[in-house]
């Protein structure tokens, strides 16, 4: 067999490892063998990319794997699981500049003839700056290095679109190569050369992720993220046109279209288009339902209180929610799961799908402090439960549970699918005050006749209301 032949099965069989491992990653029961399949299958890629003969040297090759290996050991351990999205904002954004300066190197060194080609280089500059940029600037406003306040200036969406129009249509003439050229300099652009119209691209499309990304509040970040990570698929796509490179184009493709679909399902999940997010503004100031602010009345109970609903309550649903992860509460949730179901309760927990600031958040705190995964359901298949429910505890969750998303049509959050919390017979509510939560909104649940107020930080309440329930028993 050629050696031509082993390259072509051996990037197949690694994009077959990946296909697998995305559709394992979709269940939480087989997404550690997800993430070894896809792993296989990234580790073959790069042993046989190594193999191919077009490698002329392997020095910087391996000196940039083993720095690579070494900062990415040291970084996902040192990151908390709160820090995630950032950590997922910066590989994007690095797979963005590898697609850039791939292509560009490529473009200076070798440029083709081939317009096809042309085309994907000018798309991997000129997507993979975006992401680069956008990254960087998604990675620093959740990170609190830019400020995560939406900037907004006079202009700025017509300067934005102007950028696109004036790359578009520089990406045209350097596509067409010589004669792109010769047109451009009988526009009177003399000084113009293709390596320059190469570097002017590379440079709006970098100047471009930032402007794209500053309007865009820190908490819309994880949708930004998700977006990000689909472009930086794109980007690594067409490079594989670039490089004619078939593992990269299946690769990027699967990035790019599963990103764009976790895109799609946080914006359905949170009621809002992706035009909506993009456009910056949303939960920079407290936004006041229809008609009157009215003022909430609500029930605040101590941890003696909480404990005697406990006692009586037999069946429980948990309603974790970002509270629970900026407290770091996952361990003693588990623990009072643990505790009740030794006093007889049923206890499951509710995920509602954009609980918390990432994808899967709760599910990755709640199995590392090794919740039973048969345990954790899913909003449609819990939400019909909580009207049959003695007690819905709800952890750091706010927006999620708002009743007003089902007939305030003036919220923010009207047409969101919430957990249905307030249906149960008894609602406790943990959290540090009666602050809005994301969405910037208050959340009328606090006032209603079945809800109590337990006030505090979730780990710290969880732990005192654990000692309570052992101290009563
Ligand atoms: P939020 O509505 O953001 O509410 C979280 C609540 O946690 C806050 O009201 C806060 O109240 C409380 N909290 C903070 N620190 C706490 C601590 N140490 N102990 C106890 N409570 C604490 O959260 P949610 O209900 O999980 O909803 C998520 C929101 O994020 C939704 O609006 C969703 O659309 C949005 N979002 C989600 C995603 C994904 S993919 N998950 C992506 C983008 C946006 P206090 O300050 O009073 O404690």
């Amino acid at each position: 067999m050629h050696r031509e032949d082993i390259l072509i099965i051996a990037y197949l069989i690694s994009s077959v490892l990946f296909i697998f491992g995305i559709k394992n990653l979709s269940g939480v029961k087989t997404a550690r063998r997800g993430n070894f399949l896809a792993a296989l299958g990234m580790f073959l890629a790069v042993v046989v990319t190594l193999w191919d003969q077009k490698i002329v040297g392997y020095e910087l090759i391996v000196a940039g794997i083993f720095l690579g290996a070494l900062i990415g050991t040291v970084m996902a351990m040192k990151v908390a699981m709160t820090g995630m999205p950032q950590m997922v904002a910066l590989l994007n954004g690095f797979g963005g500049a590898a697609s850039l300066l791939v292509a560009q190197a490529e473009f200076v060194h070798a440029p083709s003839h081939d317009i096809p080609v042309a085309v994907s280089i000018v798309l991997s500059i000129l997507i993979g700056g975006v992401t680069f940029t956008g990254s960087l600037i998604a990675f620093g406003k959740l990170q609190g290095v830019v400020t995560e306040k939406s900037v907004m200036f006079p202009l700025q969406h017509p300067l934005n679109a102007l950028l696109i129009l004036v790359t578009v249509a520089l990406g045209l003439f350097m596509a067409m190569g010589a004669h792109g050229v010769e047109s451009l300099h009988s526009m009177g652009m003399g000084f113009l050369t293709l390596d320059r119209l190469s570097y002017i691209i590379a440079g709006i499309a970098l100047l471009l992720g930032i402007l794209l990304v500053i309007p865009i509040g820190g908490a819309d970040m994880p949708v930004v993220i998700s977006l990000l990570n689909s472009y930086s698929g794109i980007a690594a796509a067409t490079t594989g046109f670039v490089l004619q490179n078939t593992v990269l184009i299946i690769t990027g493709s699967l990035v790019g279209a599963s990103g764009i679909i976790l895109t799609q399902i946080m914006c359905k999940s949170m009621n809002r288009s992706l035009m909506n997010v993009l456009l910056g503004g949303f939960g920079q100031t407290p936004t006041v339902s229809s008609g009157e602010k009215k003022q909430i009345t609500v029930k605040e109970i101590g941890v003696e209180e909480a404990a005697m609903v406990f006692e009586t309550a037999r069946s429980i649903i948990v309603v974790p929610g970002y509270g629970m992860a900026v407290a770091q509460a996952q361990h003693v949730v588990r623990e009072l799961g643990e505790l009740l179901e030794k006093h007889g309760a049923q206890v499951r927990f509710a995920i509602h799908p954009v609980a918390g600031r990432m994808p899967g958040h709760m599910n990755v705190l709640l199995a590392e402090a090794n919740v039973p995964y048969e345990k954790l359901l899913e909003m449609d298949q819990i939400n019909d439960d909580f009207a049959n429910t003695d007690l819905a505890l709800v952890i750091g969750a706010n927006d999620v549970t708002n009743p007003a998303a089902r007939h305030d049509e003036a919220s923010p959050i009207y047409g969101m699918p919430i957990l249905n919390v307030d249906k149960a017979q008894t609602v406790i509510v943990v959290k540090r005050s009666l602050r809005s939560g994301y969405a910037g909104i208050d959340n009328e649940l606090y006032g209603f006749d079945n809800c109590l107020m337990y006030l505090g930080d979730a780990k710290e309440a969880i732990s005192k209301l654990i000692a309570e329930i052992k101290a009563s028993k």
